[in-house]
């Protein structure tokens, strides 16, 4: 299977490293990176690179276009353009799949193309694989969880040392968790986008991030506040929560304080925790890191090897209406 990536920054060099270091028995069988797209400042880096979309489009070889530029614009056009052209399209870019999930599915459907995002929400863990197998038996209720590896990995580092919000903040920039805007992290944004995906699917519906959803983020946090919270004998988590009854939901990110014998509190560095409540399965969450080159790149390649082996996912309508209620609590949900 020939493939095309569009952007060479932290997931997409994590994608080529794991497809080019040959990992896995299925992997060095049956795919092969044939473009880069990259600026046309970069071309002469390196024989795969192109800043000819035109050529990926009209080339036939081509099946997978991975799409991990990031941002809106050009990758909703570009991923558009590659599911027009019949081309089936993996992407880590939950802000551009958070806002047109409803538009990408209908385009992919028409092309008869398919379109996977597994990275695009909690990084390496399989979180949305598990959420439609969910769903092929249960009703689910709630989902919650820690989506952000960088606020998880600013409040651990702060909790654990002591050390200040932009010291940790720097970090995990270095490290390459944190957006190139990282206000999308520390805000809740990021987190909002991963919350309405999660949901869209969860609930059969479609929810767009936008001002009506709730978010409180970590900026204004200080070492003062986290010793605070250490002292009265709490962990404090930035989390996304949802319940949904009947034809309402509610949506809030904020941050949440928790024991420290709670699952989240024990969720460290830039790990993720993310979890649904369904009708027969109960309570059901996973961990694993959640940004970062190699496990987001991991769950990239999962898509492509899905996409190889014609494993196909559940395609929702995400067209049921529903109410957004913040006063919405459930019973015996903890
Ligand atoms: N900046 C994101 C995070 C990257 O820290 O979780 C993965 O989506």
């Amino acid at each position: 299977m020939k493939i095309a990536i569009l952007g060479h920054g932290t997931v997409g060099s994590g994608v080529s490293k794991i497809i080019q270091n040959r990992q896995g028995d299925l992997v060095s069988n049956s795919l092969e990176i044939k473009y880069i797209y990259v600026r046309p400042n970069k071309v002469a880096e390196n024989p795969l690179f192109t800043a000819d979309y035109d050529q990926i489009l009209n080339d036939d070889e081509v099946e997978v276009v991975v799409e991990v530029m990031g941002g809106l614009e050009p990758a909703k056009t570009m991923i558009i353009q590659a599911l027009s052209h019949g081309k089936n399209v993996v992407t880590a870019n939950k802000a551009v799949v958070a806002r047109n999930i409803v538009e990408f599915n209908q385009v992919a459907n028409q092309n008869n193309a398919r379109f996977y995002f597994e990275s695009a929400v909690g990084g390496g863990i399989p979180w949305i694989i598990n959420l439609e197998r969910a769903l092929r038996i249960d009703q689910i209720d709630s989902i919650h969880g820690i989506f952000n590896g960088t606020s998880n990995y600013i409040l651990d580092v702060m909790t654990k040392t002591g050390a200040s919000f932009a010291d940790v903040l720097k970090e995990a920039q270095d490290l390459g968790y944190a957006e190139a805007d990282p206000s999308a992290d520390i805000d809740g944004y990021d987190i909002e986008n991963k919350l309405c995906i999660s949901v869209d699917i969860a609930y059969n519906t479609f929810v767009q991030p936008g001002d009506e959803l709730l978010k409180f983020g970590i900026r204004n946090i200080t070492d003062q506040d986290i010793q605070y919270f250490k002292d009265q004998g709490w962990v404090v988590k930035l989390i996304g929560r949802s319940f949904r009854k009947d034809n309402r939901f509610s949506f809030v990110v904020e941050p949440t304080l928790y024991s420290p014998g709670e699952i989240e509190a024990g969720i460290h560095n830039n790990y993720n925790y993310v979890g649904l409540r369904g009708n027969t399965i109960g309570k059901l969450s996973f961990n694993g890191q959640g940004a970062g080159e190699l496990p987001t790149a991991h769950a990239l390649v999962q898509d492509i090897l899905d996409l190889a082996a014609h494993t196909s996912h559940l395609y929702r309508e995400f067209d049921q209406p529903l109410t957004l209620d913040n006063s919405l609590k459930l019973k015996n949900y903890v």
